[in-house]
């Protein structure tokens, strides 16, 4: 039997697909439960710390709601709400709240500050993002691509991820994919692949899984076949604003359209999007991209965001199925 309790949820990599496949049925197993009023709470007297460097909608919501759910606690620590890396290190504030909490959320930059907190806390710590990887958002899209796949096997689902690939979420989509033995197409300009050492380890997976890795720059190739179409924002949270200029210029080409929908060959393709998504320009920093740039969309155009091929609500939701499955997981002992 697969047991996580105590574990650390930190990056993909550090999970078997068995491991990673047992939380996604976890997942599904509490969300059937709340919808039928049947879930039992299994975290009474729990207290879970949520540490939040950069800002969140979904990620914290999900955490929020996951806990109170199951009956435990949350404390929300902003991204000027603390003295974590302003004045007091990793380290030490790994060592007090470990003291309080059993467990610890933490969204930031830098991979190794999470890996740093769950070096010295003493309680499971998760990754609620940094700059390297997005391993919770991982496992809500799984569960939306199995929810949306007709009870096809992973083995058998094929998706193509586009646009930045050099960020948290192209590197959590390919090893992702690769642990778990899909389909898996990054297509990109090259200078926004991932990293060698991801694309390394993503293919030594593969050798294990029997997943089937591409990286390409054309898109009709790339797409061509693909169940579900997956694209990121071009600009992360942390980036300067300089690199607009030059990622519009290089990513243009790799915007999410109904044409690409269309070179998928698919009619039922589904579309994934982590969120928030820039399907139009319509907030403050989209009014300001707009003004510059005379776009009215960028990864996706707001047709396709809002056709029935669209499942990003879904992918939303599952979010606080799936950071459920991890507390219980880990924590309900
Ligand atoms: N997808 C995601 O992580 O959303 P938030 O930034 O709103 O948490
Ligand atoms: N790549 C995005 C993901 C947001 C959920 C970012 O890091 O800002």
């Amino acid at each position: 039997a697969i047991d996580l309790t105590g574990r650390h949820f930190l990056k993909e990599l550090d999970f078997s697909a068995e491991e990673f496949r047992r939380l996604i049925d976890l997942a599904a197993e509490l969300k059937a439960a709340k919808r039928a009023g049947t879930e039992v709470p299994r975290l009474r007297g729990k207290n879970i710390a949520l540490i939040f460097e950069k800002t969140s909608t979904r990620t914290r919501c999900s955490f929020e709601v996951a806990a109170a759910d199951q009956g435990a606690s949350t404390t929300y620590l902003d991204p000027s709400g603390s003295q974590i890396g302003h004045k007091e290190s990793v380290k030490d504030t790994a060592r007090v709240l470990g003291r309080m909490f059993d467990g610890i959320e933490f969204r930031g930059s830098r991979q190794s500050d999470v890996e740093e907190l769950a070096a010295h806390a003493g309680v499971p710590v998760f990754n609620g993002l940094t700059d390297d990887w997005h391993p919770t958002q991982m496992l809500a899209d799984v569960l939306t691509m199995v929810e949306h796949g007709h009870g096809r096997p992973l083995e058998e689902t094929a998706f193509a991820y586009l646009g930045d690939a050099r960020n948290n979420m192209g590197n959590s989509y390919l090893v992702t994919g690769a642990l778990l033995g899909m389909d898996v197409r990054i297509v990109a300009p090259k200078e926004l692949w991932p990293e060698e050492t991801v694309i390394a380890r993503a293919y030594e997976l593969a050798d294990a899984s029997g997943a089937r890795i591409a990286l390409t720059e054309d898109v009709a190739e790339g797409v061509r076949g693909a169940d579900f179409v997956a694209t990121d924002v071009w600009v992360s949270m942390g980036e300067p604003k300089e690199v607009w200029d030059e990622r519009i210029a290089l990513l243009a080409p790799y915007a999410v359209t109904m044409d690409v929908l269309r070179a998928t060959g698919k009619p039922d393709v589904k579309f994934l999007h982590c969120l928030p998504a820039y399907h139009d320009l319509g907030t403050a920093v989209g009014r300001d991209i707009h003004a510059r740039y005379g776009l009215d969309s960028l990864e996706v155009t707001d047709e396709v965001f809002e056709s029935a091929h669209s499942v990003v609500f879904d992918e939303a939701e599952n979010r606080m199925h799936t950071i459920k499955a991890v507390l219980v997981a880990t924590l309900a002992g």
